[in-house]
């Protein structure tokens, strides 16, 4: 099952532009508790390098582009998101790291929970020894 899953928000076009409405459990897959947004990135910086233990995500690139790579310990996916219609979901414990941001880039963010640094994995190492102890405990 691929890691990259990608939502249609279904922009609501007329000859003067487009609409995108987000909504809980209509094509967002939870309830929205929170929405950050993430711009004015610098030049050649890279966001992201954790993961989470319970979150549910999905960001959206409303203006300009980034590249997403994520990473459940065992492959690695990425894809670029530069269309506001499109909706990517982040769930499970996946490691998350965000490049190439555009000048322009505004990646917004819904999630299902309120911020809590407890729910973060922020180490590389500690994330890949969480994932292999889950999936031998799962046995697969
Ligand atoms: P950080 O987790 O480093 O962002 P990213 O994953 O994009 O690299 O967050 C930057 C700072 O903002 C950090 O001090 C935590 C804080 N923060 C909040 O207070 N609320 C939030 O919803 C988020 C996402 C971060």
């Amino acid at each position: 099952m691929s890691l990259i899953k990608i939502l249609d928000l279904q922009s609501l076009g007329d000859d003067r532009g487009s609409l995108v409405a987000l909504e809980t459990h209509r094509n967002i897959p939870f309830d929205i508790k929170r929405v950050y947004y993430i711009f004015d990135t610098r030049n050649g910086v890279s966001r992201g390098f954790h993961a989470h233990l319970e979150l549910k995500q999905v960001a959206v690139c409303v203006r300009g582009s980034c590249r997403f790579v994520l990473d459940d310990g065992h492959c690695k996916e990425e894809v670029v998101l530069r269309e506001p219609d499109k909706g990517l979901v982040i769930d499970g414990v996946v490691w998350r790291e965000m490049h190439d941001f555009s000048e322009d880039c505004i990646l917004m963010v819904l999630a299902d929970e309120y911020y809590d640094e407890n729910d973060y994995i922020r180490s590389y190492d500690e994330f890949l020894t969480y994932v292999s102890e889950r999936r031998s405990i799962k046995g697969g």
